[in-house]
């Protein structure tokens, strides 16, 4: 089967290209910048240039593709706003696969999209949902809360340099989940009819607050954490002042993201039975304390060894230097 992949230089993308080379199927890849894509051209994946943007970019990388598994979504820092690259270059994509003869479409949404009309990028994945699956072809969509990889710079990275760990007044519990096995549902879905015209939950086996997480962190590194706690007034403000600046148009629907984080209503679903119907082990699935274990252990290794090799720097070139006596 022959796999095109969108968005696979992304956080998510390249755990599914990473999946999906490693169960062997053969992967091309839409991507805008070959030379930001050289790994995946390594993994053995080839390259597509495109754009979701620029609809006639489409039909050669869809040439010959049996499925499409998009991961891609608009970057903060983009030109591109999220309406141009989410919607607008996604009913493109839609569309331009339909007409290629494309067999299966894998999209990603987010869970409880449909209860937050007024949060544009919500509101974006609801229609995106609906447009796939009116649009014939035989669709999977799976809802997503948030990824374990995006905790690292909002909590692992400040407690291990005593920043500040900034949170919103009351926050939601998310239950959040591993990219790579976010990326083993999404290549599974290929293998499993009964994925087929359905809408799943894939998410992490428990909901966790900011509070809970940052004691998590407290333990595993034996420090303290500096948190600093961001009134929801404040995070309106940011909001409507970035709207008023065209560059801030993404930062402004993220923050209305933000917004729905701080509303306390819990992030997350029940995932017995999707584990069944994708055949997949939740004994297999990474716990963000085990996530959290492995990356403090790696980087308090590593800062240990730096430390080891500041202290023998500085050992040699105090022994290097000439005492005053001897010159
Ligand atoms: N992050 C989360 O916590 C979260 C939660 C729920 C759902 N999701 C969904 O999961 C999916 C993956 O998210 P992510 O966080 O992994 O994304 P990401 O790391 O921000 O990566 C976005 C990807 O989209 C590509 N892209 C952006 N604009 C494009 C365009 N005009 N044409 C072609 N490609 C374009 C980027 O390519 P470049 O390298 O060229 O920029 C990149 O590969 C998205 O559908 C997102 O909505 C994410």
């Amino acid at each position: 089967m022959n796999i095109l992949i969108v968005g696979a230089t992304g956080t998510l993308g390249r755990q599914v290209a990473r999946r999906a080379l490693d169960e062997g199927y053969k992967v091309r890849c839409l991507v805008r910048s070959p030379k930001k894509a050289a790994f995946l051209k390594e993994w053995g994946a080839e390259l597509a240039p495109g754009n979701l943007c620029q609809p006639q970019s489409l039909q050669s990388a869809l040439e010959g593709v049996d499925a499409v598994i998009d991961a891609a979504t608009a970057k903060a820092t983009d030109n591109l706003s999220m309406k141009q690259v989410d919607w607008d270059g996604k009913v493109a994509l839609i569309q331009a696969a339909k007409a290629a003869g494309v067999k299966r479409f894998i999209f990603f949404s987010i869970l409880d999209a449909e209860k937050y009309s007024n949060v544009p990028l919500m509101e974006i994945k609801r229609c995106t949902e609906l447009f796939l699956s009116e649009a014939g072809m035989n669709y999977t969509i799976l809802r997503l809360s948030g990824f374990m990889q995006g905790l690292i710079g909002q909590y692992g990275i400040p407690i291990l340099e005593n920043q500040a760990i900034w949170v919103t007044g009351e926050s939601s519990p998310i239950a959040y989940m591993d990219t790579q096995d976010i990326a083993k549902f999404a290549v599974r879905a290929l293998s499993v009819p009964a994925t087929e015209k359905q809408t799943f939950p894939i998410v992490g086996s428990r909901a966790w607050s900011a509070e809970e997480i940052i004691s998590l962190c407290e333990r595993l590194t034996g420090k303290q954490a500096k948190i600093t706690r961001m009134p929801l007034n404040l995070l309106r403000i940011m909001r409507s002042v970035s709207r008023f600046f065209q560059w801030g148009w993404n930062v402004a629907d993220r923050l209305a993201f933000a917004e729905v984080l701080a509303t306390g209503v819990p992030l997350t679903a029940p995932m017995d039975e999707v584990y069944q119907t994708f055949e997949l082990d939740p004994q297999e699935t990474t716990t963000l304390e085990s996530y959290f274990q492995d990356y403090f252990g790696r980087m308090l290794k590593k800062l240990k060894e730096l430390d080891y090799e500041k202290t023998k720097v500085k050992k040699k070139s105090v022994a290097k230097t000439p005492s005053k006596k001897s010159s």
